[in-house]
């Protein structure tokens, strides 16, 4: 068991160990004292998981209700969140009762707005169920639903009251899921930790279930450095983004659909490598990619993809903040004008 205490304006821990869903109700109730909840899922993972949530807090005294909507981007919407506001409204939940967000970032991200809104802010505990909600957006307090206008849009900071990470639950993640979170993962290493982008680099998607519980809380623990640091996103947060600025666009160009989140990462993460730094770490981090069977690069003409490069939210008007690694293990952020970063990605 490992406990990451996240020093934040309000601080929380991040509980990381195998089986610990099946004693979340004992979790919770060492730091909340209301024993009313609402639990919101998706419906994939109400199948997998919402019996073994359901009887721990049962065991622990707390009642609750449980509003599931159908899994995936599509649901992370105002329409979903007036959805669950309603079902707050229609079960009397008040400002000392609290949310569970069950579930992978989409289930995360609405379910922290909506504790960020309702009543004007409620508590919300976060049980993320996948790798990528586990090692980055369960923690750190960023909340958002999508709107037409683009992704994340509309949210809030607001920070969880605790972070329960059971790696048993991502046994049962599809590959695509587990490789989408490990290109997070090898982002980490990259930008932070050279042991960690090692331990990536000595495993592959068959095996790396053996090493989960060190690989969360390592990156919990960077995540939790650069969030203490820069809790609302003004400067030093941004070399999460590293591999993101060309990820959102190859994301984009293909129209958010037969692409993932992770593959335009690690399209991203190699691109700008191989483009800016030694051919000598290129071809490690193109390596260590591969082995979890994620892109190296992508097959649209990069003056295609440079347009959606300026419709990130990193992007000023005629300037852009791109993540560079001169090292494994190192990052800077580079703020160039964005006619510049055009002509360097075009070589
Ligand atoms: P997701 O929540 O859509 O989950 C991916 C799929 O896996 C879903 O179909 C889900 O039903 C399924 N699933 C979840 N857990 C499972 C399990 N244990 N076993 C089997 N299937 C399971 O996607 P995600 O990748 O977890 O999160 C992506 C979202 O996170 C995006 O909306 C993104 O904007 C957001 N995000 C937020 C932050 C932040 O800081 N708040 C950071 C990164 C990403
Ligand atoms: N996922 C990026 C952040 O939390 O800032």
């Amino acid at each position: 068991m490992k406990s990451i205490r996240v020093g934040t304006s309000r601080p929380y821990d991040v509980h990381i160990e195998r089986g610990s869903l099946k004693n979340s109700g004992k979790l919770i109730s060492d730091i909340i004292n209301s024993k009313k909840a609402v639990i919101v899922t998706d419906d994939t993972v109400d199948i997998l998981y919402s019996n073994t949530l359901a009887e721990s807090l049962e065991k622990s005294g707390i009642s609750f209700d449980i509003f599931v909507f159908p899994h995936g981007e599509q649901s992370k919407n105002l329409h979903t969140l007036g959805d669950i506001f309603d079902f707050l409204c229609e079960k009397g939940i008040t400002r000392s009762d609290f949310l569970i967000a069950l579930g992978g970032g989409v289930v995360g991200d609405i379910t922290g707005f909506a504790a960020a809104s309702y009543l004007r802010g409620i508590d919300f505990v976060q049980i993320p169920t996948t790798l990528l909600s586990q090692v980055d957006s369960s923690v750190g307090g960023k909340t958002a639903v999508d709107i037409p206008g683009g992704k994340n849009l509309v949210g809030a900071f607001k920070q969880p009251a605790l972070v329960i990470c059971d790696s048993d639950t991502l046994k049962t993640l599809p590959e695509e899921e587990l490789a989408c979170g490990m290109a997070e993962v090898i982002k980490y290493g990259m930008i932070r930790d050279k042991n960690l982008f090692d331990l990536c680099e000595s495993h592959n998607i068959e095996n790396i279930h053996e090493v989960m519980d060190e690989i969360v809380s390592t990156c919990v623990d960077i995540k939790r450095q650069v969030v203490e640091n820069d809790e609302f996103d003004k400067g030093e947060r941004m070399i999460l983004n590293f591999g993101h600025t060309l990820g959102h666009a190859i994301e984009g160009w293909h129209n958010y659909t037969d692409y993932t989140h992770g593959m335009g990462v690690a399209a991203g993460m190699c691109m700008i490598t191989r483009r800016l730094c030694s051919s000598n770490m290129a071809e490690r981090l193109e390596k260590c990619v591969e082995a979890y069977r994620l892109p190296i690069s992508t097959e649209a003409p990069m003056s295609e993809l440079l347009p959606f490069c300026t419709k990130d939210k990193k992007c000023e008007s005629s300037s852009i903040n791109y993540i560079i690694c001169p090292e494994i293990g190192m990052s800077e952020i580079v703020k160039a004008a964005t006619t510049d970063f055009f002509r360097l990605m075009e070589g």
